[in-house]
């Protein structure tokens, strides 16, 4: 069974509205995320923190996915279980409202809080406040459950293990421009596996990939999936 590991970032979600973070009006140039996006950041203005998470929840349910999302659900649907794996960088839930269920969020996901004191985790309200006690150990700790600069992301030894056994890697939307995300092209090259990266333009780590596609995720993300599945029909 081809096993495809799909990474996504930003890219793949600005045409359904939701901003990026590096291109010209993007989220960091509009907030220092030393502010909004680091440990000593929430320590030093949690209501500030909140807020911005709470503007980008609003932001996420407002959104609906776009053709890219939906093309890589049926990618997912078209092959046999276990076929495809998406890692995103991502925090809203636009992989999962277009049909896709093998879905690791890496950096966290805005629809769910965590408790900075147990660890317990829960789904988010709508909006979070500073004082919202933790319904499990009822300390006022709670926090957005995104992975802040500064902080391992989720599930590393399972992405590792899929990067190990894949045979086709994809890049959509992101910058290369984090880590460990950023090296996840070579981690699957040294396993043997294909590259391609499908991205608006060449990212910063282009010259890591064997194939490159250029355009909107909307527009290049089906053409590649319709590509793929029509090769192996
Ligand atoms: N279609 C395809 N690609 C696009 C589109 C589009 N419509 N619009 C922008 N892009 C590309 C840009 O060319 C850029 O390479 O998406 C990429 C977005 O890069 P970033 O803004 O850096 O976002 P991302 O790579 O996801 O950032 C990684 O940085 O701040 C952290 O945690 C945050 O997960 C995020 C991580």
């Amino acid at each position: 069974m081809t096993k495809i590991v799909i990474l996504t970032g930003a890219g793949i979600s600005a045409e359904s509205g939701l901003g990026t973070f590096r291109d010209v009006d993007g989220l960091w140039t509009r907030y220092d995320l030393n502010d909004v996006a680091t440990p000593e950041g929430f320590a030093r203005d949690p209501g500030l923190v909140m807020e911005f998470y709470n503007a980008r929840r609003r932001n996420a349910a407002e959104a609906a996915p776009n053709p890219a999302h939906l093309a890589l659900a049926r990618l997912e649907a078209a092959l046999p279980p276990g076929s495809v794996r998406i890692v995103t960088q991502n925090v809203d839930d636009l992989h999962e409202r277009a049909g896709s269920r093998a879905v690791w969020h890496m950096h966290g996901e805005l629809a769910r809080a965590r408790c900075a004191s147990c660890g317990a985790g829960w789904p988010a309200p709508a909006e979070m406040r500073v004082a919202d006690a933790c319904p499990s150990c009822g300390v006022a700790a709670t926090r957005p459950d995104i992975v802040w600069f500064g902080e391992m992301p989720y599930r590393m030894e399972e992405i590792w293990e899929a990067l190990r056994a894949a045979d086709l890697f994809v890049s959509i939307g992101t910058s290369g421009s984090v880590y460990p995300a950023a090296a996840f092209v070579q981690d699957a090259a040294r396993a043997g596996a294909e590259t391609l990266e499908l991205n608006l333009e060449p990212s910063e780590i282009a010259r890591d990939f064997d194939r490159g596609l250029h355009g909107p995720a909307s527009e290049i993300v089906p053409v590649w999936v319709e590509e793929y599945l029509g090769a192996r029909r």
